[in-house]
């Protein structure tokens, strides 16, 4: 026997013992009596690179346990989770002082002009605003942009920002960011500032408990 050939039984017999399978030709051996419908079974052994695997997987679970259980001073998943957010919220201050355009709101200032007024309107129906805040913002899925009674704040940098970033989370309304350009979302929040105090056909309730502006009150009554 050559080297060659040596190493390739080497291998075989490795595989063999790693995969304990029943030599062909010799099934009758192992066969079960059952028989459905003509399909047997054989009664092979679980191949032993898998028990090996599963019992690793338990070693690895025992030690696993002490490390948290009795080991907890150094680690526990309250900690890891607790510097995970810590770790977060840096990378998020530091995301925000990277991208100010996204984020600072200091220089918005909403436009008064008819211009980017009925920019805004164009928009609220392009981009599908009415669909849940209706065309005269009464409101249906999403609140009354009418009155002055507010989730997230009525003036123009809380509704830009509640624009660019959405609502509270699961209630519906997106952050817009991605799909809106930022001078578009000002003339969004324009137009809505322009339309307070109007008069929509079928008003939703008021929602939230930010009043602004405080003196709309005094203008309707005017
Ligand atoms: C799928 C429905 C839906 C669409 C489309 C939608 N909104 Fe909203 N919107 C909502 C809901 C629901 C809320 C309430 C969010 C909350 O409860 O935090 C909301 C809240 C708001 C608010 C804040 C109201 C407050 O009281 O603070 C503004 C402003 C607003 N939407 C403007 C827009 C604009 C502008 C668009 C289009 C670009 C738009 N929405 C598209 C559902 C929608």
């Amino acid at each position: 026997m050559n080297k060659k050939t040596e190493n390739i039984s080497g291998w075989k017999r490795f595989m063999k013992s790693m995969t304990k399978a029943h030599d062909l030709g010799t099934e009758e051996d192992i066969l079960l009596e059952h028989d459905y419908d003509g399909i047997k079974e054989l009664d092979n052994v679980l191949p032993p690179w898998w028990l090996y695997g599963f019992y690793i997987t338990i070693a690895i679970s025992v030690f696993y346990y002490f490390q948290v259980f009795y080991n907890s001073e150094e680690y526990s998943q309250a900690k890891e989770y607790e510097s995970e957010v810590a770790k977060s919220k840096v990378e998020v201050e530091a995301y925000k002082a990277e991208n100010p355009e996204k984020f600072n709101t200091d220089n918005i200032v909403a436009f008064t002009d008819d211009e980017n007024i009925a920019k805004g309107k164009e928009l609220f129906t392009s981009k599908t605003c009415f669909a849940c805040h209706l065309n005269d913002l009464g409101g249906s899925i999403g609140p009354n942009l009418t009155d002055n009674s507010w989730i997230s704040g009525g003036d123009v940098k809380s509704l830009f920002n509640t624009i660019t970033n959405g609502g509270r989370p699961g209630k519906g309304m997106i952050a817009w960011e991605s799909t809106i350009t930022r001078e578009e979302r000002i003339q969004l929040a324009s137009y809505i500032i322009s339309m307070q105090g109007t008069s929509p056909a079928n008003p939703k309730a008021a929602e939230g408990d930010i009043i602004f502006p405080v003196i709309v009150e005094e203008k309707t009554e005017e």
